[in-house]
């Protein structure tokens, strides 16, 4: 067996003794119970799995927990408490972007790291910034206005 791999997840260092290619969302969600990530497609196309890696978005199923080591990995779980919600998730909450939710988490993270690096985007940048986001329910429009929201 190789050596435990060293994960740095929401500010708390873990170790695991699993291979170095395991998906990182199966850590996340089966070893350390964090839902955030949700899995959609599997593939790296839909985002609902996204993570920030060192402040960066990052499609957990496609990111090997080798891949991960070493690196801050956030979820939405590290953002805010539902008692104290991170600016982008109030944002969400005050625009009533969800419709069944299971990207939200996704568009969250990947909203975080668009706005980390652009404060005050168009809403042209927000729409490509998540265009590879997918929402099968169709409220990108809701969503579009939340990311503007947090941006001011
Ligand atoms: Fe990872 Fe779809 S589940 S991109």
């Amino acid at each position: 067996m190789s050596e435990p791999v060293q994960l740095q997840v929401n500010g708390t260092a873990h170790r695991f003794a699993l291979p170095r290619s395991t998906p990182l969302i199966y850590v996340l969600r089966n070893d350390l119970g964090l839902n955030g990530p949700k899995f959609g497609c599997g593939l790296g196309e839909c985002g609902a799995c996204t993570v920030l890696m060192d402040g960066v978005a990052a499609r957990s199923c496609v990111t090997t927990l080798g891949t991960a080591e070493g690196r801050a990995i956030t979820t939405l779980e590290g953002l805010g408490t539902p008692e104290a919600p991170h600016p982008v998730q109030a944002a969400f909450i005050a625009e009533q972007a969800a419709q069944c939710g299971y990207c939200l988490n996704g568009m969250i993270m990947t909203t975080v790291a668009f706005l980390a690096r652009t404060p005050a985007p168009t809403e042209d940048e927000a729409r490509a910034a998540l265009r590879y986001n997918l929402c099968r329910c169709g409220t990108h429009v809701e969503i579009l206005r939340a990311v503007m929201r947090a941006a001011h």
